[in-house]
Formats: C-alpha cells, sequence, structure tokens
C-alpha cells in the first residue's frame, strides 16, 4: 500500500501563500503548528522553499527536494526532476509524507492528496504565490481550532479526501 500523500499549507482566504520568496504573514503558532506535524517525515518541497528553510534536516526531517540544479546533492537531501519522481522517492524512503509546497507542486498535488493540513488565515493579503483553490474538492474534516493571535484570526483543519458516495440517510 502507498502511504497517504499529505500536503501542508498555511494560506489566505484568497489562496495566497507567499511574498518575495517568503510567507506573507508571521504567526507564531503556526510556525509552532507546521514544524511539529513535520518533524520525522519525508518533506517533498521546491528549491525555493529549501534554499530558505536552513534547518530542514533538524528534527528528523527527511528531504525530497524538486529541482532541475544536481548541485543542490548533499548529504541526506534528496533530489527529484519532476513530481511523479519525488513522490516515488518519498514513497521509498521510511516516515509520513509531507508535501510542504511551493506553488505548482501543491498544483500537481492537490488532486491526489489524500489529507490537507490547513491553517486558514481570515484575511486577504497581497502576494505573488498561490495555493490552488481546494474549496470544490469533496473533503471531509477530521479536526479543527480556531484560533487567534494580536494579527490574524486563523483556522487549523485537516481535511480528509472524501471518497465514495455521499450518504443517503
Ligand atoms: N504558506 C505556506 O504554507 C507556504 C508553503 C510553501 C511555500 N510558501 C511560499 O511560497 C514561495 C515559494 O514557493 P515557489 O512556488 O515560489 O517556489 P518553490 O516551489 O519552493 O521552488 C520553485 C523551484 O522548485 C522546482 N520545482 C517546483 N515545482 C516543480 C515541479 N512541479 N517540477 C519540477 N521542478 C519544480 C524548480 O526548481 P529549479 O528552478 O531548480 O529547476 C522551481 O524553480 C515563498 O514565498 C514561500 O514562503 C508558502
Amino acid at each position: 500500500m502507498p502511504k497517504p500523500l499529505n500536503l501542508i499549507v498555511a494560506c489566505a482566504e484568497n489562496r495566497i501563500i507567499g511574498r518575495n520568496g517568503r510567507l506573507p504573514f508571521d504567526i507564531p503558532e503556526d510556525k509552532a503548528w507546521f514544524h511539529e506535524k513535520t518533524a520525522g517525515t519525508v518533506v517533498v518541497l521546491g528549491r525555493l522553499c529549501y534554499q530558505v528553510w536552513k534547518q530542514v534536516r533538524d528534527d528528523g526531517r527527511i528531504p525530497v527536494v524538486l529541482t532541475s540544479d544536481a548541485s543542490l546533492a548533499a548529504p541526506g537531501v534528496h533530489l527529484a526532476r519532476n513530481v511523479p519522481q519525488a513522490l516515488a522517492l518519498a514513497q521509498s524512503l521510511p516516515g509520513e509524507i509531507m508535501i510542504c509546497g511551493g506553488q505548482r507542486i501543491y498544483e500537481e498535488t492537490l488532486p491526489i492528496a489524500d489529507r490537507l493540513l490547513l491553517t486558514l488565515v481570515h484575511t486577504e493579503v497581497p502576494g505573488d504565490t498561490w495555493f490552488p483553490e481546494w474549496r470544490h474538492l469533496a473533503w471531509r474534516e477530521s479536526w479543527r481550532k480556531e484560533s487567534a493571535d494580536a494579527n490574524y484570526r486563523y483556522t487549523f483543519s485537516v481535511l480528509e479526501r472524501a471518497t465514495g458516495a455521499p450518504r443517503t440517510d
């Protein structure tokens, strides 16, 4: 059995996830959530995300980096040239699979994702990187927590891909 594909993302209501190579919001509780949920997992991520996340290998994370730049090869870092190759590698490595973005990887994997760990930030922010529309797909929310800090209101949700016919009772 292949391991489930988990996507983890923090997204504004207008689907913005990034600006100028950085997160468009600074939410310490979300950063802690992201670090906790990705600890000990195989993290699949794009080159830009990898290059800014200096501590990606801390806490037992195994990075699978999508890139055409073979010079990024390093001990314990797995490189892949496209999403199918990255997912095959991720399946062969020990640990849960967490797809961490950016935009193109999310776009290519959302249609086949089993679970979405979504932090929905209840605001619209300017930015240049988007998460694909997910709200039209069928999900079952298995967990939710509403939260807020001095700047933002946000909701953590775990959304399971709904399969099979809807119940009629
Ligand atoms: N809010 C969040 O949860 C979240 C999550 C992730 C990222 N972000 C934000 O998003 C931005 C970074 O994301 P990004 O989309 O600009 O960049 P990215 O995906 O991190 O990196 C882009 C590079 O990765 C490689 N790549 C990505 N997708 C690929 C694919 N499907 N097939 C082959 N190669 C692929 C290519 O590398 P080469 O050029 O080396 O070939 C591409 O130039 C930042 O602002 C970051 O803060 C936010």
